[in-house]
């Protein structure tokens, strides 16, 4: 396990994310019946730009750093500026997944959050100690999911946000996200995916759109056109049952997005895999 979140953290892939990620759980706070949040792979939650890894990337420049520097002097759609509002309520320090769902949490909801990486895990577990809202645990996300479902609230979000190191990374998303959804259907789940390896992208979107038996929805956002590239170039997210009207909230947050996060050539794609069937 060579990943490190640290080095990434808030880099334009996180903003994507994490501004998605905050749109969903806006969506679970409109009902009144607590909710659960189960985040497989949750990094350390919480990440200092300005020194150790993420200085010596500083990745975040060209992601975090530049909407808070244009967030002033912009008008921008509701879900930014709740995202912003969490990212401010952590400075100096950029929160990662963990810590944005914990600050959406009503005190009736939970978040269970894992990380393999012995030390990364132990980072995790020291932010929320004494947190009776929050369980961490340092194990295999991908196994853990299954004795996780279906969660006691019956309504909730499942965040899987792989470091892609592996090859067999795909299938194993594609494959635990079937299992899972087939254990609890109504379940909410946001998958994280590198755009880099187009059709990597159209073999995993295939997967999903033919064995899922719920809706499917995409977001992507590139930064570079799509041309043969070595490098991550754009971040995508798939979402199973998304909310009602969720799916126009995210094109129109990634579409005002792209104007501070793009390079050279980005664009936003959207669009539907696999939509409900009709009922007879
Ligand atoms: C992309 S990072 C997660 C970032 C986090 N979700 C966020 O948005 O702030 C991936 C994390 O997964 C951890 N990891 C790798 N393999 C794992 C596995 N099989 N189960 C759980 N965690 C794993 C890594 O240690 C790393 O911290």
């Amino acid at each position: 396990m060579n990943y490190r979140h640290a080095y990434h953290a808030g880099n334009f892939a996180d903003v994507c994310k994490h501004v998605i990620l905050t749109i969903l759980l806006q969506h679970l706070r409109q009902k009144k019946p607590p909710f659960r949040v189960i985040d497989t792979h949750g990094g350390i939650g919480l990440y200092d730009l300005a020194a150790g890894p993420a200085a010596q990337t500083q990745e975040h420049l060209a992601g975090i750093s530049r909407i808070l520097e244009a967030a002033p002097h912009t008008s921008l759609p509701s879900a930014i500026t709740d995202y912003l509002d969490i990212v401010g309520r952590h400075a100096p320090h950029y929160p990662g997944s963990p810590a944005i769902i914990r600050a959406r949490l009503r005190d009736s909801d939970r978040l269970v959050a894992c990380d393999l990486h012995p030390a990364d895990g132990e980072s995790l577990k020291r932010l929320f100690v004494g947190d009776k809202q929050v369980e961490i645990h340092i194990r295999d996300g991908y196994a853990a999911l299954k004795a996780f479902l279906p969660p006691p609230e019956k309504r909730g979000l499942v965040l899987i946000d792989p470091p892609f190191e592996q090859t067999d990374e795909w299938d194993r998303l594609a494959d635990t996200t079937l299992t899972a959804v087939t254990r609890w259907p109504t379940g909410l789940y946001a998958l994280w995916y590198p755009v880099k390896d187009r059709p990597a992208i159209w073999r995993f979107h295939e997967k999903l759109a033919a064995f899922c038996p719920r809706p499917v929805f995409y977001a992507e956002l590139t930064v570079h056109p799509e041309t043969a590239h070595s490098r991550m170039y754009g971040t995508g997210m798939i979402l199973i049952n998304p909310p009602w009207q969720s799916d126009i909230a995210i094109e129109e947050a990634l579409s005002a997005l792209l104007p501070f996060l793009d390079i050279r050539g980005g664009s936003v794609k959207t669009g539907w895999l696999k939509q409900e069937e009709a009922k007879a």
